[in-house]
């Protein structure tokens, strides 16, 4: 699994956007939703286009902010919801001519750096990690799940390969008081054995505990399968993920959906699902040399997407089965 670099960022930089908007083609019109507006680095970029219009949703609702801005520039082809991805079949969305969908997982460089989410290391006091729209936060996941729960987390959600040490070191400390972000760090340098010198040692174990926090697996499964729903025929879906649990999620949802498939090998051939999606790229498409240097934490960034050919809502996916033992994991915060 890749880790964020550490990098002295000073701006929000797009991944990939050159590199999006020409698989998207939004010079030719049509509706695109951004279903991780952010700072908003995709949607105006369509929005540049006259015949584009952008329906975009994050579930932080700090970037209203700047989704008003735009909304102020663009107000007949601009519209914004707070909303999770996964719900975005709830969106009312009536005769518009959806012809792409995109994702561009994860954080944005606003929310690192307010220290009140708690996903920079360099944050202090309680836990948090939420992104917006959240059940609990990484403060209640640390101080009350058990040590065998919290390995589940790091090992499955971070491939950290200390896990049992960090958590042992975890449970001992909390008994004392309740763990703050500064205090985490400290016991995860403290427990880690093999240290990179080009990645913080508590990178894994922050993002393990925001993707359990933000329940991010089951996000993004529910996010590709209802916004495969919602795309028109000839439509793009388009993802761009920056770790390898995230990665093999799409690719495995895209490419079981993009060959004759059925779910029982032995059931007659007529009764075959269809193919849904076509598979342009077989490989992902990555940053350039020149984006790398200007933006290091692209580095991990790998776009796939796909292309609806079939005008349908209906189609049957085993992703859910696939990704159990993810969302059992992720299920662990019923304890909670
Ligand atoms: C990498 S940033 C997107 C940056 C954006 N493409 C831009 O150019 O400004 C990811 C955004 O997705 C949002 N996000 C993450 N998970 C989400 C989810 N499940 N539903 C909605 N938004 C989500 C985050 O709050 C964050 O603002």
């Amino acid at each position: 699994m890749e880790a964020t670099i550490i990098s002295e960022k000073k701006k929000h930089y797009p991944v990939l956007l050159n590199e999006i908007i020409s698989i998207i083609t939004p010079q030719y019109g049509g509706t695109f939703i951004d279903c991780t507006f952010g700072q908003g680095g995709y949607s105006k970029r369509i929005l540049e286009h006259p015949n584009s219009k952008v329906i975009a949703i994050d579930r932080d609702e700090s970037v209203k902010n700047k989704a008003e801005e735009i909304s102020s520039n663009f107000k007949d082809r601009f519209y914004f919801k707070n909303l999770k991805f996964s719900n975005i079949n709830s969106l009312k969305i009536i005769n518009e001519n959806i012809r792409g969908i995109l994702f561009d997982l994860g954080y944005s460089f606003s929310q690192i750096k307010d220290f009140n989410k708690g996903l920079s290391f360099n944050s202090t006091g309680k836990l948090n990690m939420r992104l917006g729209i959240n059940d609990f936060s990484a403060h209640e996941a640390i101080n009350n799940l058990s040590e065998q729960d919290l390995i589940k987390i790091l090992k499955y959600f971070g491939d950290e390969r200390d896990n049992k040490k960090i958590v042992k070191n975890i449970i001992k400390e909390r008994t004392r008081n309740f763990l703050t972000t500064e205090k985490l760090v400290e016991i995860v340098i403290k427990s880690k054995k093999f240290k990179n010198s080009k990645i913080h040692p508590a990178t894994k174990t922050f993002q393990a505990l925001r993707i359990f926090v933000n329940k991010e697996i089951s996000e993004l499964i529910y996010g590709l399968i209802n916004a495969t729903k919602v795309l028109k025929k000839d439509g793009i879906l388009a993802v761009v993920t920056f770790h390898s649990l995230e990665d093999k999620i799409v690719k495995y949802f895209f490419k079981s959906l993009s060959e004759n498939k059925s779910i029982s090998r032995y059931e007659p051939k007529k009764t075959q699902q269809k193919m849904l999606f076509r598979i342009e790229k077989k490989k992902p498409i990555y940053p350039s040399v020149k984006e790398i240097r200007e933006n290091p934490s692209s580095r991990s960034a790998k776009l796939r997407y796909v292309i609806k050919i079939k005008d349908t809502i209906e189609f049957k996916t085993d992703i859910l089965e696939k990704f159990n033992y993810l969302l059992k994991i992720e299920g662990i915060s019923k304890k909670l």
